[in-house]
């Protein structure tokens, strides 16, 4: 891992992909920022692994950033997601459709934006974002969140065009689906793809270690 990069930010933090982010990066010694709402899971990542912690929603960009004043970021992963209902789009809540494009695509921008001038400032920094297979192709019952996510990817490839030669970069990890509460109603097929958490999580590891 470069050893220029010391400061990271991880959203989602209290569970699965993002909680796993933090244990590989603390375990590299960076200083880590567990971004989420569970008290509980903040407090006991900050026992466990030393992570400093904020309590906030993502959607609430000015919390997270008062948080960080005077903290140098130089690692964002923007993992937080939520797929929040599965069915076919006539009948879900519309209420969803909003939850999943601010949660999944808008709040990663904003965030984004007001981490990313720091960075250009400094010719340091990596930002790291959590995609999903359901993404880059067509699942059914997936089309809110499917479309958020697409977004999310089309947003890194661009963000890496306005980024050229300015020393930030830009990643985007693409998990399939892994054994989780959110995959129980997948085909038995997509449920036994063999990922893990700390898989997915090692692969930002070694993205900031090129
Ligand atoms: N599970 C899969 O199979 C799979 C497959 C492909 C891609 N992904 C993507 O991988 C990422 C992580 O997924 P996961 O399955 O590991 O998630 P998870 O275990 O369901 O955890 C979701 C995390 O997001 C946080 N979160 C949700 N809404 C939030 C909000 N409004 N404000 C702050 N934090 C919020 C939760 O924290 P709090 O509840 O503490 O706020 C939690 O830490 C997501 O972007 C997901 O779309 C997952």
């Amino acid at each position: 891992m470069s050893d220029a990069l010391r400061v990271a930010v991880v959203t989602g933090a209290t569970s699965g992909i993002g909680k796993a982010t933090v244990q590989a990066l603390r375990s590299k010694g960076l200083t880590v920022y567990a971004v989420g709402r569970n008290e509980e899971a903040l407090s006991e990542l900050a026992a466990t692994c030393g992570a400093q912690t904020i309590r906030a929603d993502v959607r609430d960009t000015s919390a997270i950033v008062e948080a960080l004043k005077g903290v140098e970021v130089d690692v964002l992963v923007n993992n937080a997601g939520i797929l929040s209902t599965r069915a076919v789009f006539q009948e879900i809540d519309p209420a969803e459709i909003d939850a999943m494009i601010d949660v999944n695509l808008k709040a990663p921008m904003h965030l984004t934006r007001a981490l990313l001038p720091g960075m250009v400032e400094r010719r340091r920094g990596h930002l790291i974002f959590i995609g999903s297979i359901g993404g880059q192709s067509a699942f059914p019952n997936s089309s809110a969140y499917g479309a958020s996510k697409a977004g999310l990817s089309l947003f890194c490839d661009n963000l890496r065009l306005d980024l050229l030669g300015s020393s930030v970069r830009v990643s985007e990890i693409v998990p399939g689906a892994w054994r989780h509460r959110s995959t129980a109603p997948l085909s038995r097929a997509i449920r036994q793809m063999p990922y893990s958490t700390m898989a997915i999580a090692r692969s930002s590891r070694k993205i900031l270690r090129r």
